[in-house]
């Protein structure tokens, strides 16, 4: 009885949680020898960065977000806050005496398609890179043995809590039976690539899910009833 009554609290509990809104703004200024980043994001995703290679600031907004323009100018603070960023560099390498870089491998790599694989409709491959350092990782896609560079792209590295860094890379793709995807990406702590392979599988639309959804739905909806019940009947006895 006390168990039941300890699980409604708690169904209780997350709801409130979920009423809380709590934001994440982020600014991000990097740089490295060879390398540097300026980005801003919103809860993790995107708002704008600097592509220094075009000489131009990007504003890679997911579809579900109202685009939020950035003033001119963002893209030559960006330029401006890489050369600050070069001098604390050479200051702080000369004062830790050149210190060796730590080297951490990417400690997760994962492949999946961003939507239900549909044959012959467009789709994306994902591969998701996280946990190494330092910044950044070489990313390659192959189809069918092939190198494929036409329709892939890679984002700036995000920072993680740990430290570490985390890397997505895209490639355009429409599935086709058969077909072998693979992703590997290259680091500085790799002595070798690391791989994963993704194959297009037929996909049937089945039972599966349905059955399971429903079945889930069953035993919450059963557990939420039960749970009332044995609450009222707590409550009418004390
Ligand atoms: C990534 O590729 C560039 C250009 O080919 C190369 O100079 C660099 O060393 C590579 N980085 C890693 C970590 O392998």
């Amino acid at each position: 009885m006390r168990m039941k009554m300890k699980l409604l609290l708690f169904l209780c509990c997350v709801l409130w949680v979920s009423a809380d809104v709590l934001h994440e703004d982020l600014a991000i200024t990097g740089c490295s020898d060879s390398d540097g980043e300026n980005m801003y994001t919103l809860d993790g995703e995107e708002k704008w960065y600097a592509d220094f290679k075009q000489g131009k600031g990007i504003e890679p907004q997911p579809p579900f977000v109202d685009h939020m323009s950035y003033p001119e100018g963002t893209y030559e603070e960006a330029v401006a806050n890489q050369q600050v960023c070069r001098t604390n560099l050479k200051v702080v390498q000369k004062a830790m005496k050149d210190l060796p870089l730590e080297n951490d491998p990417p400690s997760s790599m994962m492949i999946y398609s961003r939507d239900y694989v549909d044959l012959g409709e467009k789709n994306s491959l994902i591969c998701h890179v996280s946990g190494f350092y330092p910044a950044p990782v070489n990313v390659s896609w192959t189809k069918n043995g092939e190198k494929v560079t036409e329709g892939t792209s890679i984002n700036v590295p995000f920072p993680n809590k740990d430290s570490s860094f985390t890397q997505i890379s895209r490639l355009d793709f429409i599935p086709k039976q058969g077909d072998i995807y693979s992703c590997s990406v290259e680091h500085l702590a790799l002595t070798q690539p690391l791989t994963r392979i993704w194959e297009v599988e037929a996909t049937k639309p089945g039972i599966g899910p349905t059955v399971f959804c429903g079945l889930g739905l069953t035993v919450g909806v059963v557990g939420v009833a039960a749970g009332t019940y044995f609450f009222i009947k707590a409550i009418k006895r004390s």
